[in-house]
């Protein structure tokens, strides 16, 4: 999407959700020692690095301030040569998207190999119950492409891959190192816990649900120490709150949700609390 189209994105965004409380982006700043994460407006893009190697997870907006925001994280866009892709949404590809400032040309995107049949224009994304068609996106860098259930390592990073269809098709969320979990659109955590991510925006709603309950079947097998992380709501360590509401679909209609959530901003697009000082100084607070 180009600059343009991305700022107009936002307004509308901006003007349909203030005050619904829909919207909790973590700002800049530090997860732990491994996650550091980068506000823009309402969408997080996170940085994973272990023994000094960092990769990418997710590539937000088509935004103006990344390379400064990368820079509050000590961290340049020229080393970073592996980006993973939850989804092909445009506020998570926009900075890799034909038309963005090329700031990773360079560097191989990790992709569902279903979420790619949008990219090669074999499927077409829609939202608002199927009724609104969105444009074809366009990425020209290196592609790899990931299949449910793959396992695999960047370095020393061991990656898996799980497929959670629903919001889009190919939609997968990312478990590194069996600690983190990068579930891009597929959990809203409210005030009391995660539901499935906004029904308006879901290619289909009772398959968002279903894949839900069997990542956090697939989860709690395993016993992990876990810490889940979000595209737009903030991240936790107590996997009974991210699935307190798995048979439930966040209704982003409603004036505000069920269960006020008073650390929500007003307007997620105001941006004006990200600063340079907080994002070196203070960690960011889970849910
Ligand atoms: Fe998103």
């Amino acid at each position: 999407m180009s600059k343009k189209d991305s700022e107009f994105q936002v307004k509308i965004m901006s003007f349909l959700f203030r005050g619904k409380e829909i919207f909790k982006p973590l700002n800049t700043g530090f997860i732990d020692e491994r996650v550091s994460c980068i506000r823009e407006y309402v969408a997080n893009i996170y940085f994973y690095t272990k023994d000094g190697y960092t990769i990418m997870i997710d590539a937000g907006y088509n935004y103006d301030r990344l390379e400064e925001k990368m820079s509050w994280l000590n961290i340049s866009p020229k080393d970073i040569k592996e980006i993973l892709i939850t989804h092909q949404d445009t506020d998570h590809v926009g900075a890799i998207e034909r038309g963005s400032d090329e700031l990773f040309s360079k560097s191989t995107i990790y992709i569902g190999r279903i979420e790619n049949e949008y990219l090669e224009g074999r499927k077409r994304r829609k939202v608002f119950w199927g009724l609104h068609k969105l444009p074809q996106v366009n990425i020209d860098n290196k592609k790899v492409l990931i299949d449910d259930g793959e396992v695999f390592y960047i370095g020393n990073i061991k990656i898996e891959a799980i497929l959670v269809p629903g919001h889009t098709w190919g939609h997968l969320v990312y478990l590194i190192d069996d600690t983190y979990l990068f579930t891009g659109d597929t959990i809203w955590f409210g005030a009391d816990g995660g539901y499935a991510f906004l029904n308006n925006l879901a290619e289909d709603r009772k398959l968002q649900i279903k894949s839900l309950k069997r990542l956090e079947e697939i989860l709690r097998k395993r016993n992990l120490k876990l810490k889940i992380i979000t595209g737009h709501t903030g991240w936790t360590d107590d996997i009974d709150f991210a699935f307190a509401h798995t048979d439930e679909i966040c209704n982003s209609l409603r004036r505000k949700p069920k269960v006020h959530d008073p650390k929500a901003p007003y307007d997620g697009f105001d941006e004006s609390c990200d600063t340079e000082e907080n994002a070196r100084n203070v960690l960011l607070e889970k849910c």
